[in-house]
């Protein structure tokens, strides 16, 4: 065993509005000791969850990283049939998720290794989404109670871009709830999500109350979501695919019962002439391309003040110059690829059809996309949400912000929004104009905190309640059914 450090420090206070995402310092001596640790420990490992499906590097796609077994239909209703609400007291199960929480961290080097290798992640995201995984565990324990009902049979899908930290909020809150989940990775990343159920069996998490079924959306997510023995769905993806459970759910679902949806956004950020550039230059580098884009907070269109756009934009384009892209493994990586060939080419065939103000070399092995600037006339010029490091900017007039903030509200897709002003009156008058689930206010817009900025949006960009927030394990339990009632 090694005798370097393998648990994290606690991280730095987050709350305060400057903190970074993560809130741990690169630097400090332990943390640089776990990520080294991973480095050295698990650079080569292969994880095995049976054969049938390799999965593949994103930083080099020639490297597998594991296999899996992908479930075919019958394993859905197999997983359906043994599936059983995890019947213990609220206490013990709260006790078992802490302990699940502290099983991740005493797993750091590997799952970090893991969100490197499978998904990609810079040292910096990879230790902030452990960070969540294991917030998002604490926090739903606390809301474990007896005084309601579980569902029953819950359906957890969820995506690739935040494999350990949206899967565990998606499991953690039903199982606090007294449900059985039945998770379904995304297809490309089910071994962090295989090596995090051994994690929460170990801590105690019954077999029949969590099962995770990796397989692919069409085949297993719609199995799973049209069964009518399933009593809620969550689910975290695109609009679209939110949309196609909603119709086969309507199908069946009790109509108390919940689709938890989180879907996407077309977020802005507006920085005026009076704030303070450079601060907002590094808070927009950060809401763009940090996760090399592929987060459903990420900035998506700046508008810049006319009489402050051509030095901001020139001082944006020299601090993109800064960023390195490259492997993940290297701490001084900024950003990294995304997450596969598909996602790859869309991003190179929008940027084709654009002509950017800006774009950054890449490294010519892996599926690196450069971080772009592209000028559009306005927020309408972006039709649909681009999942990568591209960043539209435009222009406004002062006058424009209350037509600016009508046509976010009009479209009913936004999830976060960001502000730079050091005008208290703007401040408070866009906070109550805008209709977006998180606004930021002076400092980036990605990382929500968990139990301290509940994160989600309305309409088009998810159903709530806000995960990591004080009602999201309610809406897995059936609220006016006692326990012993049921
Ligand atoms: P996706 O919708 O393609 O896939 C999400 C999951 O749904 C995967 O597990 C997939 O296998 C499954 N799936 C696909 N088709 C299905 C079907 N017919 N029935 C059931 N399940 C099915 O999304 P993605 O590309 O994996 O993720 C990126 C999207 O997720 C972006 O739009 C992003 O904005 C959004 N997202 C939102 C949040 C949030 O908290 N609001 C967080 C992360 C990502
Ligand atoms: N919760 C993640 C964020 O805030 C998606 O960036």
């Amino acid at each position: 065993e090694d005798d370097r450090a393998t648990t994290l420090p606690r991280p730095k206070d987050t709350t305060e509005p400057h903190a970074n995402s993560s809130g741990y310092d690169l630097r400090d001596v332990s943390t640089k000791a776990v990520l080294m640790s991973a480095r050295d420990r698990f650079r080569d490992t292969q994880w095995s969850f049976g054969e049938g499906v390799s999965i593949t590097n994103p930083t080099n796609p020639s490297e597998i990283v594991g296999s899996v077994t992908f479930v075919a239909k019958a394993g859905v209703d197999a997983a359906i049939t043994r599936a059983k609400p995890w019947s213990a007291e609220a206490s013990t199960r709260a006790s078992i998720l802490i302990s699940a929480a502290d099983g991740l961290e005493a797993t750091a080097p590997e799952l970090l290794a893991l969100l490197a290798r499978e998904a990609g992640k810079t040292a910096e995201d990879a230790i902030a989404e452990l960070r969540e995984a294991a917030d998002f565990l604490r926090y739903y324990a606390s809301f474990a109670s007896d005084d309601a009902a579980p569902l029953g049979i819950v359906a957890a899908i969820a995506p690739w871009n935040f494999p350990l930290a949206i899967f565990i909020g998606e499991v953690a809150g039903p199982l606090a709830a007294g449900n059985a989940v039945i998770a379904k990775p995304a297809e490309s990343t089910p071994l962090i999500a295989m090596r995090v159920t051994q994690i929460l069996h170990d801590a105690g998490v019954p077999e029949t109350a969590l099962q995770t079924l990796p397989g692919e959306g069409v085949v297993v997510g719609a199995a799973l979501t049209s069964d009518p023995r399933i009593d809620g769905i969550v689910f975290t993806g695109s609009t679209a695919t939110a949309q196609a459970i909603h119709r086969s759910a309507a199908q069946h679902l009790d109509p108390a019962a919940p689709l938890v949806a989180e879907t996407g956004g077309i977020n802005a950020m507006i920085v005026d002439s009076t704030a303070l550039p450079e601060q907002a230059v590094r808070d927009v580098l950060a809401s763009s391309f940090q996760s090399a884009g592929q987060r459903c907070s990420a900035l998506r269109v700046l508008f810049v003040q006319s009489d402050i756009y051509d030095p901001f934009v020139r001082l944006l384009k020299d601090a993109m110059a800064e960023l390195r892209m490259g492997n993940p493994w290297d701490l001084s990586t900024d950003v990294g690829p995304v997450i596969d060939e598909r996602a790859r080419k869309g991003l190179f065939d929008y940027i084709a059809e654009h002509d950017p103000l800006f774009q950054l070399d890449i490294p010519d092995v892996g599926l690196f996309v450069p971080p772009t600037l592209i000028e559009v006339d306005g927020y309408a010029d972006v039709s649909r949400e681009v999942f990568g490091p591209v960043l539209h900017v435009t222009r406004f007039e002062a006058k424009d912000i209350p037509s600016i903030i009508e046509r976010i509200n009009a479209r009913d897709y936004s999830l976060t929004f960001g502000l730079h002003t050091r005008i208290d009156g703007r401040v408070e008058e866009t906070k109550r104009a805008l209709r977006v689930g998180n606004i930021y206010i002076n400092r980036n817009q990605i990382g929500a905190v968990v139990g301290v900025q509940p994160f989600g949006g309305s309409a088009l960009s998810g159903t709530g309640p806000k995960a990591g927030g004080p009602d999201y394990v309610a809406r897995f339990t059936r609220q006016n059914v006692r326990r012993d009632d049921y």
